[in-house]
């Protein structure tokens, strides 16, 4: 039977996901896959509930060394030194799959890259839109069209934040702690109701939607976390939803991006899209206007998208 080694660098929110699926889906895995997925090392600074003693290592360079490892799993978010192990590990001639955004949106050029001179996959399904199999939409069988518009709901905690204080009529204080207890929101926060955490996004599906890098930085950006109870009820009263839009158009020969709350009309699909929910809008030139939707948080739903990834190498 085939094999796949597997190491997974961290296990928060992401990395626990993405080893209880495997755990628990093994034998529906192996049945579709023809090959059995192997959990040889599970990297964290210390040894978290749930990782089993005799896989857990401290010494990322005992993963990155280790020859008989064929794919590694980032989920340690954060910028460094998550660049760096992904870099390293492509460089040891290991397959990449990450969730994480932050790094991908940063170091998009110097990740693609390293995967391309090392000739190994770097799969990132789970950084956009958690479970929801966007990229490999755009990359796979969207990709005969020419792409004129993307508008997204692509932050989980800002959307449940919105979601809890215009239905349920909770604050925000309140909302962002149960936000942060599901597990939805980044360990500082403020990069999701900032829309900071919406532009590492929006980089992404730009890069592979229209061909252009354009830094997250320099998306005019304004988050969700200025928006108030009053702003919330005007809305309706026009028949709208505040939602925090990540959008990108061509003006032109313009590509115009930016990531702020909108009032969407409650016909649009996306005024539709509540809680932890995601969704991506694209038009393009031969599909029309097509929306993909789902869970854009969480263990299980993030987890999904990255095992999805570790399927299509074994693939
Ligand atoms: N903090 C992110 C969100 C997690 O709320 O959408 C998934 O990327």
């Amino acid at each position: 039977m085939k094999k796949l080694n597997v190491a997974i660098l961290g296990f928060g929110t992401v990395g626990s996901g993405t080893f209880n699926i495997l755990m628990n889906n093994a034998d529906i895995i192996t049945e579709r896959t023809g090959a059995e997925i192997r959990i040889m090392k599970i990297f964290s600074r210390s040894l978290k509930e749930g990782i089993p003693e005799k896989i857990y290592t401290d010494d990322i360079n005992s993963v990155l060394s280790d020859d008989s490892i064929d794919c590694v799993v980032e989920a340690i978010g954060g910028i460094n030194p998550a660049t760096e192990y992904m870099i390293r590990a492509m460089d040891s001639g290991k397959h990449v799959v990450s969730a994480n955004k932050a790094a991908i949106a940063e170091s998009w050029e110097a990740l693609n890259e390293a995967a391309k001179r090392n000739n190994v996959s770097f799969l990132y399904e789970a950084a956009v839109g958690g479970g929801i199999p966007v990229l490999t939409a755009i990359r796979g069988q969207l990709s005969g069209n020419r792409f004129t518009e993307v508008m997204g709901i692509v932050n989980g905690t800002s959307n449940f934040i919105l979601t809890k204080m215009s239905e349920e009529g909770m604050s925000y204080a309140e909302a962002l702690k149960t936000a942060q207890e599901l597990g939805f929101a980044e360990s500082d926060p403020t990069a999701d109701v900032e829309g900071i955490d919406a532009a590492n996004k929006l980089t992404i599906l730009m890069a592979l939607l229209f061909g252009e890098y354009i830094h997250p930085m320099s998306i005019p950006r304004c988050g969700m976390v200025h928006i108030t109870e009053d702003d919330i009820k005007r809305a309706v009263e026009k028949g709208e939803k505040i939602k925090l839009i990540a959008r990108a158009y061509y003006k032109g020969e313009e590509l115009k991006c930016s990531v702020k709350p909108e009032g969407v009309p409650i016909s649009h699909p996306l005024a539709g899209v509540s809680n932890e929910f995601n969704a991506v809008y694209i038009t393009g030139d031969a599909v029309g206007e097509t929306m993909l939707y789902g869970r854009g948080a969480g263990a299980l739903p993030t987890g999904s998208a990255v095992v999805g990834d570790i399927i299509s190498l074994v693939r």
